[in-house]
């Protein structure tokens, strides 16, 4: 099935924080006689690496100089030099969109114009393939057995970007190792997140729907991130799980966001250099179960990166995991890998601007020995792409907030249907990754 000029178009359309995003809707006819639709949305992120592909705005004054009628308009121009590419030809597709575009990081045509047309080409091949769509990106990436339900990072405080509560860790979340399946998974998470929601008296929530509790004014930074991971283990045990053993608990510090002039301000008042922040993070693994440390040094302290992998990776088995190091960027991974930073890539398909690209990363990590995690945005839609993302590739985890705001909880329960209804439907038996990437 060909694409033809009218077959692409592209909307505006909001995020969860409100704020514009651009939906590409695909409409084709197959030969016989079928319509084949598909919508695909992209998402936003607040706290954003520096080398992410270009997210195109307006500027202006109309909406805070948010809107995205430019990319929209851009989809147009990609519209008709894709006329004529079949849909299942992901990758020519998406290479013809790079060159089209020109740049090095998608500025002309903006990422979020590209990533909406490769997304929704995707869907609109399985679709015509009438496959679920976790079983159309395995086969893309080669992938036979797509079984594997990942461990979720559910995201229950919110920090840092994300909130307004002076705690300057971005994300503490919990890791569903001990679940046998996903369903499970989802009752220890949700009964986690209700507790936690008990224990924590005054608190809104961030923008990836985890708590954001509101401190002691004269709680000082170090204190607020001790409360709040002593908080998280209380309401693990308080919902009757071993802390550790049943669930465990990742950090997202996106440090670059309070790294300044080669420090790391915990408060206005306390900062650490980079080996007093590797030495913090190792105070933090002796108190608490903490088995994941995301961005924990600066996106361009590369000698902090170097301790805090060696420091941490190997005998003491905790996973490092590169987000604004890495930017999903095949050539940036690659000099990552080279140098030994981090043991673990954070993907996120709205910072390279293709599903190509995106692919590229993940087999890449398997390659070179590096756990996947598949992540959201903080600023999210109702789209659900990235669940069957993590499926196809066997990525083993995801992170996509907390069970709460339908942004989020979208993914969740896509993850459901795939291990409830779809695979036993393909004839697969689900399999959930748990403690499998960890090696503790
Ligand atoms: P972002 O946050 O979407 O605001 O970048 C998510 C993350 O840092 O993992
Ligand atoms: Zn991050």
């Amino acid at each position: 099935m060909r694409l033809t000029p009218e077959a692409i178009t592209a909307y505006q359309r909001f995020d969860s924080r409100g704020r514009p995003t651009v939906m590409t809707r695909i409409e084709l006819t197959d030969n016989n006689g079928r319509r084949i639709t598909a919508n695909a949305f992209v998402p936003s992120g607040a706290s954003k690496g520096s080398r992410e592909a270009l997210e195109l705005r307006d500027g202006g004054r109309t909406y805070h100089g948010l809107g995205v009628s430019k990319a929209v308009k851009n989809v147009s121009e990609i519209a008709q030099v894709l006329a004529g590419f079949t849909v299942t030809d992901q990758e020519a597709i998406d290479q013809r969109m790079i060159d089209l575009d020109g740049t090095e990081n998608k500025s002309r045509l903006g990422a979020n114009a590209i990533l909406s047309v490769s997304l929704a080409v995707a869907r609109a091949a399985a679709e015509y393939q009438q496959v679920p769509l976790f079983n159309y990106l395995a086969e893309l990436y080669h992938e036979p057995n797509p079984n594997l339900l990942p461990t979720p990072l559910m995201n229950l405080i919110n920090g840092g970007a994300h909130a307004d509560n002076g705690l300057v860790l971005q994300e503490l979340m919990i890791v569903l190792v001990g679940a046998a399946n996903f369903t499970e998974a989802m009752k220890m998470g949700t009964e986690v997140y209700g507790t936690l929601g008990k224990a924590i008296k005054a608190s809104g929530v961030g923008d990836e729907g985890g708590y954001s509790p509101i401190f002691q004014p004269s709680a000082n930074g170090r204190e607020r991130i001790y409360n709040s991971l002593a908080l998280l283990v209380k309401a693990i045990e308080l919902s009757d799980y071993k802390a550790g053993k049943d669930i465990a608990i990742a950090l997202d510090s996106a440090a670059s966001e309070f790294y300044q002039d080669g420090r790391y301000y915990l408060d206005s008042k306390t900062s650490l250099d980079s080996a007093g922040m590797v030495e913090f993070y190792r105070e933090l693994i002796r108190e608490f179960p903490v088995i994941s440390i995301e961005d924990g040094m600066a996106e361009g302290d590369e000698a902090g990166w170097k301790a805090l992998t060696n420091g941490f990776v190997g005998g003491r088995g905790i996973q490092i995991v590169g987000d604004d190091l890495f930017v999903t960027n095949p050539l940036i991974f690659q000099r990552g890998i080279e140098r030994g930073l981090a043991n673990a890539v954070l993907v996120k398909p709205n910072q390279i601007g293709t599903l190509s690209e995106t692919l590229k990363v993940i087999r890449m990590a398997k390659a070179h020995g590096y756990n996947v995690v598949i992540s959201h945005r903080s600023g999210e839609t109702e789209d659900p792409f990235i669940a069957h993302l993590a499926v196809a590739t066997d990525a083993g985890q995801i992170k996509t907030g907390a069970p709460a705001r339908s942004e989020r909880v979208v993914k969740y329960n896509e993850f459901l249907d795939i291990e409830q209804i779809h695979l036993p439907r393909l004839e697969l038996t689900p399999y959930y990754a748990g403690r499998l990437p960890f090696k503790v």
